[in-house]
């Protein structure tokens, strides 16, 4: 008897363009009807873990799995024997037989392929070193109901500007170009984009009618840009670098004037925590262009989606 592979979720490429689309659709859907589907009935458990930080993830998540009938087991590794040295293939192995799904934040992307590779149950990346791929998601589908649907994706000029060596550079580079946008990173050249991270989305975009540009200059990115995309200057794990990281990305601000060189109607989004007078200025995150409130609601709707699709795998 043959089995089906698990299909787990740990970068923004491990799903197809039609995959994507078909979350994307299903997240909107969730907007309209929050209790459209109810995969984990019963109620089965998800286990949410989290080695870092975090208010969006836990809170979509916890409320996702509970509105799709499930139990969501959130647990904080420091409490938890992960925080004391157990391996993460042995917490694999121990899950795999009490939940559905294991939805984990943690450091290095190594951690959580590796959690994967022992898992039986599908794995979700709720943010890593590397990538974030559950924002991108939520990202794309309030981009797409912001404008009439997902069909209106594909061609939209998406630029993300500020440290394009973290996770969100990263998701925005995969997701965007599965989606068929033309993606651009502007960045200072000590914190550019992974070089093969950059190679995937090329061909992506290439497969898929986009375009991928990294560049250092602030401007050139983002003139003629549709949507505005930025995230913190310091990452989480990243704070013993805060004031150097301050100089170096003054000249990446997202405000009126980048707003002036992007393309009219042009929308905004950042993932937040957003650090108003750093990354970006009040005047454009509280502003109209500003789409961030919409983009953090569909943390739920996108998550429940991704769950509800993968439960059906
Ligand atoms: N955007 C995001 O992932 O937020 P949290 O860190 O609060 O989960
Ligand atoms: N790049 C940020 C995203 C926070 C949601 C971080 O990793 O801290």
């Amino acid at each position: 008897m043959t089995t089906t592979p698990t299909r787990h979720f740990l970068r923004d490429d491990d799903i197809t363009a039609a995959e994507q689309r078909e979350i994307l659709e299903l997240a909107l859907a969730f907007r309209k009807d929050r209790h459209l589907e109810q995969p984990f009935a019963g109620p089965r458990a998800v286990a949410v873990i989290f080695d870092k930080p975090s208010t969006r993830t836990r809170v979509s998540f916890s409320t996702g799995i509970a509105e799709l009938g499930g139990y969501p087991l959130v647990i904080d590794s420091a409490s938890s024997q992960l925080g004391r040295g157990e391996s993460v293939a042995d917490t694999a192995r121990v899950l795999e037989r009490m939940v559905s799904a294991i939805v984990w934040r943690t450091f290095g992307q190594e951690l959580i392929e590796e959690m994967a590779a022992h898992s039986s149950v599908p794995v979700v990346n709720a943010l890593t070193d590397s990538f974030h791929p559950c924002q991108i998601l939520a990202d794309l589908a309030a981009v797409a109901d912001a404008r009439g649907g997902v069909d209106a994706l594909a061609g939209l000029t998406l630029t993300y500007v500020g440290d394009g060596a973290n996770n969100m550079a990263h998701s925005y580079l995969l997701g965007g170009a599965l989606a068929g946008m033309h993606v651009r990173v502007g960045a200072p050249a000590d914190y550019m984009p992974d070089e093969s991270i950059v190679l995937d989305a090329k061909r992506l975009a290439a497969e898929h009618g986009g375009s991928v540009t990294v560049t250092t200059d602030h401007d050139d990115a983002v003139a003629g840009s549709d949507i505005i995309a930025t995230d913190t200057w310091v990452s989480m794990g990243d704070e013993d670098q805060y004031e150097a990281r301050a100089g170096v990305f003054s000249g990446y601000q997202v405000n009126a004037r980048t707003l002036e060189l992007a393309n009219p109607g042009a929308q905004v989004l950042h993932c937040l925590p957003a650090y108003r007078g750093k990354e970006i200025t009040a005047d454009v995150l509280d502003g109209p262009r500003s789409i961030v409130w919409l983009e953090a609601e569909y943390r739920l709707h996108a998550q429940k989606a991704l769950l509800t699709w993968l439960a059906s795998r």
